[in-house]
């Protein structure tokens, strides 16, 4: 019988963005992206997973519930570990043929396109190895869980690289920066809705795919530059030109959604706003304080320097007055670089 392994994920909040797959099955993107790992002290995935020769058939609970395993991707991870147990022979045959029971509960609103199945699927990935202690590479494994999954194994800022091999095995994730070279950066987190969004960005990626010419504009032109241009910007901390890179690409993004037929509306007019507010405060200030993203839902994503912090959190609750939901974040801890185990 084994221990219980438990580990904690943190989300990535992509400033370049993922948005397009080559390879369906393996997870391959079209287009290098780039995040920041946040802290894992609000929002977090935790994952307990645990084998034993008792447990009739795979399991899996999530925030509670008893789901499905019926999932590829949930199988392809897990029979991608059991391999690598297998050839590294880090635990014996018989661990290996026992079933296994996982229990993931996330602390923040599931599939509202606030990243939750990355820090879930890292998650995940991180604990299964710790389980079937395996040495390697475990972001490649997270990324065929969840793309944007890989980049939350590592904290900082982070570079998913596209890769060019069929087999997917430099389609890796990298650090560009740990969490302590950019100390007074910070998210703050606008929950404009917390439900469920009704297209899943894999659903709403395969369609653009299909049927959007902007992207392969997108994909040419503007995210290589963008991807070198913020890299520098990270290593430079030159807050300006980063945030203008961060809201140029979230329209762009979101241009593609709806270029996409039929269009995939993530953003509502509650999201509108907030790009108009931060534009405006942005230009009363005569500088670039304030960057917004979205991801696959209407939840806004704030970049911005801890002394802008108060002064922004007033603003937001003066133009929302009856909101509470909002988190301020920091980067990941520096100490572990990985997934916190
Ligand atoms: O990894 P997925 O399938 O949840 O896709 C993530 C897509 C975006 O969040 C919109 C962009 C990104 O790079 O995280």
């Amino acid at each position: 019988m084994s221990d219980i392994v438990t580990v904690i994920a943190p989300v990535n909040i992509a400033v370049i963005k993922y948005w397009g797959k080559r390879d369906e099955k393996l997870i391959l993107p079209l287009n290098d992206s780039v995040s920041a790992t946040l802290d894992t002290s609000v929002m977090c995935a935790k994952t307990s997973v645990c084998a034993r020769p008792d447990i009739l058939e795979n399991e899996i609970w999530l925030n509670g519930v008893h789901s499905s395993f019926c999932n590829q991707r949930l199988q392809n991870c897990l029979t991608e570990i059991k391999a690598i147990a297998r050839n590294q022979k880090s635990v014996t045959d018989e661990f290996l043929s026992w079933n296994v029971r996982i229990c993931s509960v996330n602390n923040f609103p599931t599939a509202a396109g606030l990243a939750s199945s990355a820090a879930g699927y890292a998650c995940l990935v991180a604990a299964l190895a710790k389980l079937y202690k395996i040495q390697s590479d475990i972001s490649k494994i997270a990324r065929m869980g969840s793309g944007s999954a890989c980049r939350s194994v590592y904290g900082g800022f982070v570079r998913w690289h596209a890769g060019v091999n069929p087999d997917g095995s430099d389609s890796i994730a990298s650090q560009v920066a740990d969490s302590s070279h950019w100390k007074e950066m910070r998210v703050l987190i606008l929950v404009v809705a917390d439900t469920k969004k009704h297209i899943s960005s894999s659903k709403g990626m395969t369609c653009s795919v299909e049927t959007s010419e902007l992207l392969k504009y997108r994909v040419e032109h503007s995210v290589p530059k963008r991807v070198k241009d913020i890299c520098e910007a990270i290593k430079d901390r030159n807050f300006s030109n980063f945030a203008e890179i961060t809201m140029k690409d979230s329209n762009q993004f979101h241009a593609i959604c709806l270029d996409t037929y039929p269009p995939c509306v993530y953003m509502t007019d509650v999201s509108h706003k907030i790009v108009e507010i931060v534009h405006k405060y942005n230009e009363i200030n005569g500088d670039v304080k304030v960057a917004y993203t979205f991801d696959a839902g209407p939840n806004a994503c704030l970049y911005l320097l801890e002394k802008d912090i108060s002064d922004v959190l007033s603003l937001i609750r003066h133009m929302f007055p009856t909101s509470s939901n909002e988190f301020v974040k920091g980067l990941d801890a520096p100490e572990t670089n990985k997934t916190d185990v």
